[in-house]
């Protein structure tokens, strides 16, 4: 199989991360036969130092004509701390998933049993956990208008906006990814006092009774954050709106085990970005420390997701268990290995 991808290492991190996850793939390429060709383009920071603009117009196109993009992660403590910047790397991601029409985000989180104890939940509420969050990616509170601020600095102002067109293509992508694992759809909102979540309930009772083999059930985010704590399993498919899910994702990383191994896939109307959850982890950049796993996680997704090659990603999946029984992982998982000898051993258990 020949295929493009485009390589979005971005910033921090990234760059570390996604090196290896691409020698993973060109492990992949060399036992299967399949050739695929990188474009490096910029993004994020890196973007705004080269050419002012955190999503340059020329790595939209290299993204348009690539058949998946490989996304590492943006954002720079210069930003972070400075509240008045205008330009800021974040804008490149979000306009990237706009632009590509990315409306679902797609994160799994699994708790494996080899890594139970890395978590400081106790081991028994982490038996079964295995659940997606389904996150709304291009829409509500991120991209409402107006925002802003007024003028005399005194007011700052989010809007959150939700379409039904926006709202009953997410609940679809929920029923028939449960149909696909547990059968199950738990709808998280606020529906107690946000109209866009009253109207997210409705369609949902609109909508469930189309799909009568999976049950469907809705909870309040405030409960959500509580119940992923107390009793994790009891959750498959959580389906949610921008935020929410945003926020309810970092929180299954401490179920897995580590932030630095969700993966997740990013889909819609474009070219599909497969990017680890975590962001760009700048205290840890350049000293080969973050773990590469989600990154390498997001290029199975990219394998399976993308191209349809369900061997290749499960080669690579079960050679990340290995090296999460083995031991072979980095800090973040009590482990001694960098960055660089993680993706050297899941590269030595693929070829
Ligand atoms: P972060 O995800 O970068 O890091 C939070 C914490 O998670 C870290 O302190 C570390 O303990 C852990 N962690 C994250 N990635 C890891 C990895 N690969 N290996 C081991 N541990 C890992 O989030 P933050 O500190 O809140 O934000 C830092 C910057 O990243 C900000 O500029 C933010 O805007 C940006 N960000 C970008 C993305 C993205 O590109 N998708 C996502 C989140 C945050
Ligand atoms: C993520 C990140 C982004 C988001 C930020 C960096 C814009 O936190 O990908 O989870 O909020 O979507
Ligand atoms: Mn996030």
């Amino acid at each position: 199989m020949n295929k493009r991808i485009a390589i979005l290492a971005g910033d921090g991190i990234g760059p570390e991360v996604i090196t290896q996850a691409q020698l993973v793939l060109d492990a992949i390429c060399a036992k299967f036969g399949h050739t695929f060709s990188y474009t490096e383009a910029l993004v994020g920071a890196a973007a705004i130092d080269a050419t002012g603009d955190p999503y340059p117009a020329d790595t939209h196109e290299v993204c348009m004509q690539s058949d998946a993009v490989l996304f590492g992660a943006i954002g720079h403590p210069k930003y972070d701390n400075d509240p008045h910047a205008k330009v800021r790397p974040e804008q490149g991601l979000l306009r990237m998933r706009k632009a590509l029409g990315l409306y679902a985000n797609l994160r799994p989180v699994v708790s494996y049993p080899s890594l139970f104890d890395k978590s400081p939940l106790k081991n028994d509420r982490l038996v079964g956990v295995d659940f997606l969050v389904l996150r709304e990616l291009i829409s509500g509170i991120y991209f409402g208008e107006p925002r802003g601020r007024s003028e005399n600095g005194e007011m700052a102002f989010d809007t959150c906006v939700y379409r039904k067109d926006e709202i009953d293509p997410m609940l679809h992508l929920a029923f028939e990814s449960a149909r696909k694992r547990k059968n199950k759809v738990t709808l998280v909102d606020k529906a107690n006092v946000l109209a866009t979540s009253r109207l997210w309930r409705e369609r949902f009772q609109e909508i469930a009774p189309q799909y009568p083999d999976v049950t469907a059930d809705t909870i309040f985010v405030d409960n959500a954050a509580m119940q992923l704590i107390l009793n994790p399993a009891q959750f498959d498919v959580m389906v949610t709106g921008n935020l929410f899910g945003d926020i309810l994702s970092d929180e299954g990383s401490v179920l897995a085990g580590s932030l630095g191994i969700l993966p997740s896939a990013s889909i819609g109307e474009h070219t599909s970005v497969f990017e680890p959850v975590h962001g760009s982890y700048p205290q840890a950049t350049g000293q080969n420390r973050a773990n590469p796993l989600a990154a390498i996680l997001s290029a199975a997704m990219l394998l399976e997701t993308a191209f349809g090659l369900t061997e290749e990603a499960a080669l690579v999946r079960s050679a990340v268990e290995v090296a999460m029984s083995t031991n072979q992982v980095t800090e973040d998982l009590g482990g001694t290995l960098g960055t660089k000898e993680v993706g050297a051993f899941i590269v030595s258990q693929i070829s």
